[in-house]
């Protein structure tokens, strides 16, 4: 009989920690406008999660000299997933970091890696799921603060979406060979692969890696994080609430080809980081699914089916850079 050998798995996208050289005007950003919730607040940190989360946060912002990404979460399946991964990806030749449980972000022992591209991860099992005031509490039972609290109130984080200098192709494969994300679709050119969506959930992507442009020098970028709403009409209402708060979107809405989802994409004032707002999209639940290629002649249905095409040119007013650093 085979040899039974257990392989650990990711379960889903915890949280992004991003950095940000003005710190009072992000937390404005990701906590009135997009309608994040203050969970835990140290000197130079914030902790946020959205309306549906009982983790402890799904965004960290961080006072920093400058804007950048620090590292993206990522919680495992089961309890035992953390020690298989830690000898996994030891065994595949990368270098694992054990971080002891940090009493100040909520989270028990984690792992701490980076990718061949310089993209920092963390990968956890135990995390504080702190309760909720009771005024700010649902009447559901099913869902943390009540509905439309305030801001554009996100359901949940949906995505990270991370810029490479390296090859694409490459990465994808460490992504599978090392974390068991599969890929959904992707963009060939004849120069290569420029951009796969990939997930270890039914949804299209839980994280997205692209080839960065010729402007961009350095090897890790990340190009937005996105927050999840229930429909396309609440997409609109988003809409409407950033362009209120006197924001001009950086694109959209609009219709994406891979993925099928409507977005609308923002940028935080206070660090030039992109955020996109997500919602519909359809759903993988095929065990065999074959990834889907769009050619060089579909590359412009597969970014935008319908809805503006051009971001909209930046000055040093509304951006500090065209993406953020890692
Ligand atoms: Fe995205």
């Amino acid at each position: 009989m085979a040899t039974y050998r257990y392989h650990p798995e990711i379960a889903k996208l915890g949280a992004a920690h991003l950095v940000t050289p003005d710190l009072d005007k992000s937390l404005w950003f990701f906590r009135d406008v997009i309608g994040l919730h203050v969970v835990a607040r140290t000197e130079n940190k914030v902790y946020l999660r959205a309306d549906l989360e009982a983790e402890h946060h799904s965004l960290v912002l961080e006072a920093g000299d400058r804007a950048r990404l620090d590292h993206v979460s990522w919680r495992v399946r089961r309890p035992e997933d953390l020690e298989s991964f830690h000898d996994l990806l030891t065994e595949n030749g990368n270098e694992v970091t054990v971080q002891p449980a940090d009493a100040e972000d909520g989270y028990g022992e984690s792992l701490r890696l980076q990718m061949p591209t310089g993209h920092r991860l963390r990968l956890y099992w135990d995390v504080e799921k702190p309760a909720v005031a009771e005024a700010d509490r649902s009447v559901l039972l099913n869902q943390r603060y009540r509905s439309w609290h305030h801001g554009i109130s996100v359901r949940r984080i949906d995505h990270v979406n991370l810029w490479t200098t390296h090859d694409p192709e490459a990465n994808h494969q460490w992504l599978t060979d090392n974390l068991g994300f599969k890929l959904r679709e992707y963009i060939q050119t004849p120069g290569g692969r420029i951009g796969g969506w990939m997930s270890v959930t039914p949804l299209v992507h839980d994280i997205a890696l692209m080839k960065a442009g010729p402007h961009e020098t350095t090897p890790a970028r990340m190009h937005h994080l996105a927050f999840w709403l229930d429909n396309a009409a609440d997409v609109l209402r988003a809409a409407d609430i950033v362009a209120e708060a006197g924001i001009k979107p950086d694109q959209g809405p609009g219709k994406h080809g891979v993925s099928q989802a409507m977005f609308l994409y923002v940028r935080d004032p206070g660090s030039g980081h992109r955020v996109e707002i997500f919602s519909n999209g359809y759903l993988i639940f095929d065990p065999d699914w074959e990834p889907v290629e769009w050619g060089v002649d579909r590359i412009a249905t597969a970014l935008t089916m319908w809805g503006p095409t051009d971001y909209v040119p930046h000055t040093d007013d509304n951006v500090m850079n065209t993406t953020t650093e890692a």
